[in-house]
């Protein structure tokens, strides 16, 4: 596919950067793409299904392997380098790794496959950082794409998507489920990623062109203390499973359960789980909705999906937050918006708008307005192109 004038920048920067700190100009570049979920909010880890979209925005690594067990890592967007030995590295993150737990956590996980082989890398993105877009799983999905290239290890990139989702969990530290790992590793450029983390199986869903925009709308709000909440739920949806599977009998995740059974044992869960179950078996009827509406170019359903879910995800399994129910009870109160819910885990960075095409515009005007005035900050707006997935980018 053909590079955006942002991606090409961004690989330029970071192959400057590498040409200044490692004396070589001519280092290989990998790009990749962060995403926004259309629908199905915090299903990943109750084994549901998912339809992240891929974005042109990213991040951008510059490698060159090296013949020790050397890794020497730094970013442009922060200011901790890390210089160590492969074989000094643990099986979980130091807090002086700082940001680079990410591809340390990738190189580890890649274990015995890198061998006796370290590597130079300088790394940088263009995503908004810890948004709910996704600059994590960028950062992840980048190095194992470079990774799996430099060395010719031959892994494909599902395989990968696996490498990156054990650095998340078992190195970084954070419970989170696939869909991050796998939105980035198997984007396709027009289409969004129908995802079953059951199984960890999936179909790409064209985006039918001209019905409909995503605009993406940063709260700008800071996620303090989501790490905290999101492993809350991810305990609580334990629980719930636990309770299901004893009440109406053994299934593999909780999001296999149906609305049906739910209305069966749930007097038998407490209040706050019998909310956590209603959002999850409720969301996989709005995801199974929201491709039936793509699959159809039908935006008016699709909004509706999406209007459905952030009232499920803000009343039920409350990851929302005053600052994104304002801004996209801001843009549904716009004749141009179909729908609008908030993306990734919540609790503050950025939202999603499904718009008529063109009308960008109209929306960012008036729902800039209504968060300035009742929040004294100015929210990003950027209208999403979806973009494709992990890619070398050659030098210009
Ligand atoms: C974060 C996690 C994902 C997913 C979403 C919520 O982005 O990393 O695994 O759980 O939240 O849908």
């Amino acid at each position: 596919m053909n590079d955006s004038p942002a991606t090409e920048a961004l690989a330029e920067r970071v192959r400057a950067a590498f040409s200044q700190l490692h004396g070589d100009p001519r280092p290989e570049v990998w790009f990749a793409p962060g995403r926004v979920n259309l629908v199905g909010a915090h299903l990943d880890y109750s084994g549901g299904d998912v339809l992240p979209v891929t974005v042109e925005l990213g991040v951008c690594i510059a490698i060159r392997p090296r013949a020790d067990r050397r890794v020497r890592l730094g970013s442009l967007d922060q200011p901790e380098r890390v210089d160590l030995d492969l074989s000094s590295l643990g099986a979980s993150k130091d807090p002086a790794h700082a940001w680079a737990a990410y591809p340390l956590g990738v190189s580890h996980m890649l274990g015995e496959r890198l061998g006796d082989r370290g590597f130079d890398a300088v790394f940088a993105g263009n995503l908004p950082m810890a948004s709910g877009m996704s600059s994590s799983a960028a950062i992840e999905v980048a190095t194992a794409f470079a990774l799996n290239d430099v060395f010719e290890l031959g892994l494909p990139p599902r395989e990968l998507a696996l490498v990156c989702h054990a650095a998340e969990t078992r190195f970084v530290g954070v419970q989170c489920g696939i869909m991050d790992q796998f939105a980035s590793a198997l984007g396709r450029a027009g289409h969004a990623l129908l995802l079953h983390c059951a199984d960890a199986s999936h179909e790409h869903v064209a985006i039918h062109g001209g019905g409909f925009q995503i605009l993406v709308m940063d709260t700008k709000k800071p996620r303090t203390l989501a790490s905290v909440a999101f492993n809350e739920r991810v305990q609580q949806c334990r629980a719930a499973l636990d309770v299901l599977r004893r009440e109406v009998g053994w299934r593999d995740h909780l999001a296999l359960y149906t609305v049906a059974d739910f209305e069966r044992v749930r007097d038998r869960l407490e209040p706050i789980l019998q909310k956590r179950v209603r959002h999850v078996v409720s969301e996989m009827q709005r995801v199974a909705a929201a491709v039936a509406a793509l699959t159809s170019g039908d935006a008016v359903a699709l909004g509706a999906a999406l209007d459905q879910s952030h009232r499920s995800a803000a009343l039920d399994y409350e990851v929302s937050c005053d600052e994104l129910d304002v801004i996209t009870d801001a843009a549904r109160a716009c004749p141009e918006v179909f729908g609008a819910r908030l993306t990734g885990a919540g609790f503050g960075g950025c939202a999603i708008a499904l718009i008529r095409p063109g009308s960008a515009n109209a929306v960012t005007e008036p729902v800039g307005r209504v968060f300035r005035d009742r929040f004294g900050v100015e929210p990003g707006f950027s209208v999403l192109r979806a973009g494709g997935g992990p890619r070398p980018i050659a030098a210009g």
